[in-house]
């Protein structure tokens, strides 16, 4: 009797191990996005959680790859630099496919377009993007807006910094700083854009688009093999229509 439970125990706990052992093995693969949740409706905090189109578009990948998708919250400026060190898998935040980040990282297949806009206060003097010139234009950093708008309005006769761009660390700052009249205007994403107008008393958005441009997720160079799989697993997202779903979720047609 004492023999058999004995016996009995040892079976159990080699079941034991046995079952942490397979679970083990059966852990699943993490997929690491770093995104800046400063950027609704694409990527925001509710409560603990970071939400928004980004966010539901990377799970649906991670579902389909059966990974595990860990977000990291992170300034936009450390996103490309993470992803080259291989800190993160890839980078997710309605970020604009440009030339000169294809220097540093592959992208994705684009899954949606944005438009810069630029924001101002109602009744100000600006109306056109003619009237930006020598105001003072709140942008995020490290952003196409940012780019673009040093570009065309933050130079002086001889190319030197005129000191009318003012970087901000995101969106929301930007915006806080024209409630302020810190700036004069905020040259920014039309989604996010809408938002904190929406947000805000006193806020429009000038009519004149200023540039168009796609988001796409990026990649670390060196890998082209996950950078493959999302690719095929948010083109097939597309096509049957999954993409649109969660756009038309959190965004009013
Ligand atoms: N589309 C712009 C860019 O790529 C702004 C993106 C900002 N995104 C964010 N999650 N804060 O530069």
């Amino acid at each position: 009797m004492k023999k058999t439970f004995k016996i009995l125990a040892c079976v159990m706990t080699l079941a034991l191990v046995a079952l942490v052992f397979a679970s083990c093995g059966a852990k699943t693969e993490t997929l690491t996005m770093a995104t800046n949740a400063e950027f609704p409706p694409y990527e925001y905090h509710e409560g603990d959680a970071i939400v928004g189109i980004d966010a539901e578009i990377a799970q649906l990948i991670a579902d389909k790859l059966g990974m595990e998708l860990v977000i990291e919250d992170v300034d936009f400026n450390s996103i490309i630099p993470g992803v080259q060190a291989g800190k993160y898998d890839m980078g997710m935040a309605g970020m604009t496919v440009t030339d000169e980040r294809l220097e540093s990282v592959d992208f994705s297949t684009s899954y949606a377009t944005g438009v810069q806009v630029v924001i101002i206060k109602e009744g100000s003097e600006i109306q056109t993007l003619d009237d930006i010139a020598g105001k003072k234009i709140g942008v995020q950093i490290a952003t196409t807006g940012s780019i673009y708008a040093a570009d065309d309005y933050g130079k002086d006769d001889d190319g030197n910094d005129n000191g009318n761009v003012i970087e901000f660390e995101n969106g929301a700052v930007a915006v806080q700083a024209l409630l302020n009249g810190k700036v004069d205007c905020v040259i920014i994403d039309n989604e996010p854009a809408k938002k904190y107008v929406e947000a805000n008393e006193g806020l429009a958005i000038l009519e004149t688009e200023y540039v168009t441009e796609d988001y796409a997720i990026c990649f670390a160079k060196n890998n082209t093999e996950l950078k493959d799989k999302v690719d095929a697993a948010l083109k097939e997202l597309i096509a049957d229509g999954s993409v649109q779903k969660v756009v038309d979720k959190y965004i009013a047609a």
